[in-house]
C-alpha cells in the first residue's frame, strides 16, 4: 500500500512527484497513460478537468482506495462522489509552472493542508506521505477551502483583466481591489472564516509578498488554457445571490472573465448526469 500514482504531469504533479521518496513509489500518470489498479492517488489536474478525470478514474479504484485532490476552487466536490474509497482535498500554497517544454520549475513546496471530503482520512495511512510534502491534516477542511478562495477571488480576476503582476494591482489597481474585498467582506464574516475583519489587509500583504508573480488565472490565460476562474467566483456570487448582498465588482468582474473560465456541469458529459 506504498505506491503513490500522481494523476497529472503539469506544474504541481511534476513537482510533488520530484518529492516523493523511492519507499513511496510515485509513478506519474499524464492525460494519454492507461491507468493501473488504484490503491493511492494524488490528483493535479485543473478544476475543471476534474469531473472526466473521475470518470476514467472510477474503474480503476476499489473501497480501499485513497485519493487526495490538490486543485483551486470549489464546486467540483459532486464529481468526485463517483470515485471509490476515501476522498481528501489539499488546500497547498505550493508554487510550480510549467517552462515551454513542460518541464516543471518548482518554486516552493509551501504548505498543504489536507481535510476529508468523502470518507474519514487515516492519519497513521497518510503518515509516510505528509512530512515529505509538507503537508498537515487540517479537519474540517471547508473553511481553508473558502479562505484560499476568498484570496484567489480578489487577486486572480483583476490580474487577468488588468494583465499585470499581483504588486501592480497595490500600485495601479488598488481601489478597484479595496472595492472587491469590501464586497467580499461579509461573505467572508458569514462563512466565520478566521480571515474575518481582515480580509483587505490580507489581501495587500498577498499582492507584496508575490509582486512579482503572474497569478495563475493570468499564467493560464497567456498560455491560451482555460482559467479556474468558474470554480473561484461562482461560489461567491451564489453565496452572495443567498444572502441578498449586492456585489456589482464581482459580478462585473465575473461577465469579463466567463468567455475564458469553464463552470464545472460544462465540463461534464451529459450522459453521466
Ligand atoms: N502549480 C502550482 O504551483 C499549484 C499550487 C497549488 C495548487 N495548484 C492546483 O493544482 C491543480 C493543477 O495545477 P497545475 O499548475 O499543475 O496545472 P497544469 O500545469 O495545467 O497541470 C495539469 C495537468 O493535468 C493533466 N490532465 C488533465 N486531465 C487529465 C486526465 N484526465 N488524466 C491525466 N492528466 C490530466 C494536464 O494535461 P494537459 O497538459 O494535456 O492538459 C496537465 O498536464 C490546479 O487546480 C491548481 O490550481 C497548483
Amino acid at each position: 500500500m506504498n505506491k503513490w500514482h500522481v494523476l497529472g504531469a503539469g506544474a504541481l504533479g511534476q513537482w510533488l512527484h520530484r518529492h516523493l521518496s523511492p519507499e513511496l513509489q510515485g509513478q506519474l500518470i499524464g492525460r494519454t497513460t492507461p491507468y493501473p489498479r488504484i490503491d493511492q492517488a494524488l490528483i493535479c489536474v485543473k478544476a475543471y478537468d476534474l469531473p472526466s478525470l473521475a470518470l476514467s478514474l472510477a474503474p480503476h479504484l476499489h473501497s480501499d482506495s485513497l485519493c487526495l485532490v490538490v486543485a483551486n476552487g470549489k464546486g467540483f466536490e459532486s464529481f468526485l462522489q463517483y470515485l471509490a474509497g476515501q476522498i481528501g482535498l489539499v488546500i497547498s500554497t505550493a508554487a510550480a509552472w510549467r517552462d515551454s517544454q513542460g518541464i516543471s520549475q518548482g518554486v516552493t513546496l509551501g504548505q498543504g493542508l489536507v481535510g476529508s471530503i468523502q470518507g474519514k482520512l487515516e492519519p497513521q495511512r497518510l503518515a509516510p506521505l505528509l512530512p515529505l510534502l509538507n503537508w498537515q491534516l487540517s479537519e474540517p477542511i471547508e473553511q481553508q477551502q473558502w479562505q484560499k478562495l476568498a484570496l484567489n477571488a480578489c487577486i486572480n480576476p483583476l490580474t487577468l483583466v488588468h494583465g499585470c503582476r499581483n504588486g501592480q494591482l497595490l500600485e495601479q489597481h488598488l481601489a478597484q481591489l479595496q472595492a472587491l474585498c469590501a464586497e467580499l467582506e461579509p461573505l467572508v464574516s458569514h462563512l466565520k472564516l478566521p480571515l474575518a475583519g481582515a480580509l483587505a489587509t490580507q489581501v495587500q500583504a498577498l499582492c507584496q509578498a508575490t509582486a512579482n508573480n503572474h497569478s495563475s488565472s493570468l499564467q493560464d490565460f497567456l498560455a491560451k488554457r482555460p482559467t479556474e476562474l468558474g470554480f473561484i467566483l461562482p461560489p461567491w456570487l451564489e453565496l452572495a445571490a443567498r444572502l441578498g448582498i449586492h456585489c456589482p465588482t464581482l459580478a462585473q468582474l465575473w461577465q469579463q472573465v466567463e468567455p475564458y473560465s469553464p463552470l464545472p456541469s460544462s465540463q461534464f458529459p451529459s450522459s453521466a448526469c
